[in-house]
């Protein structure tokens, strides 16, 4: 089982290099974020437990598989991981949803909680948290710990791009919690941003600069 997992897929490396280009618009790069975020939730999710129901089509009765009761529940960082959020429900419409109100110091980069809010008890569910820049990782292990301290035992994270220094650092602080992501960037730069990266994910998705 891989820690990592990076999802190579060609509609997906084409759709993030259109979203890298600086001149990709508001109206596109949430559009494409979007579409991406299906074939992540695709792969995050291909491995959940099946269960069989007896059911009857028009032509006999059969053993058909669903997808085992442990609802999920998907929890994306504010504000950029909400940009994944419609296309994971559209996958999973019964999944719920924890929000986790973080935002980065600028001078210490560290990750501040603002907002929390999930399912009472989260043992027994599988949580998927989503943010699409997974940077320094302190966001991403302060997410974790939140989701931790609610009871979540199975816990993923799904970035769009991750940085080498945020997937040790997760690794390091959460070795239990395995990466989904559709590249690994070069570095971080002074400013804690993913380089070549995409800039600031939450001002391209909100067009707040
Ligand atoms: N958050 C972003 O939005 N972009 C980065 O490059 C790093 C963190």
């Amino acid at each position: 089982m891989d820690a990592v997992t990076l999802v190579r897929h060609p509609l997906v490396q084409h759709k993030l290099s259109l979203m890298r280009d600086k001149a990709c618009s508001t109206k596109e790069f949430r559009e494409l974020l979007s579409e991406i975020s299906l074939f992540l939730g695709y792969e995050v999710t291909r491995d959940l437990n099946l269960v069989t129901r007896e059911i009857e089509t028009p032509l006999a009765k059969m053993e058909a598989p669903f997808i085992e009761g442990k609802k999920l529940v998907f929890a994306p960082v504010l504000r950029a991981g909400l940009g994944f959020l419609d296309g994971l429900l559209t996958l999973v419409p019964s999944a719920r949803v924890a929000h986790i109100g973080l935002y980065r110091n600028p001078d210490t980069l560290q990750a501040v909680e603002y907002f929390f809010k999930a399912p009472d008890d989260l043992s027994g569910r599988l949580v998927i948290i989503v943010d699409p820049m997974l940077a320094t990782g302190n966001s991403a292990c302060a997410a974790v710990q939140l989701v931790k301290e609610k009871g979540a035992k199975e816990i993923r994270f799904v970035s769009l791009l991750a940085a080498p220094e945020g997937i040790e650092k997760l690794r390091t602080t959460h070795p239990h919690v395995r990466i989904w992501t559709a590249a690994i960037d070069d570095h971080l730069n002074d400013h804690g941003y993913i380089v070549p990266g995409l800039g600031d994910a939450g001002d391209r998705i909100y067009g707040t600069k």
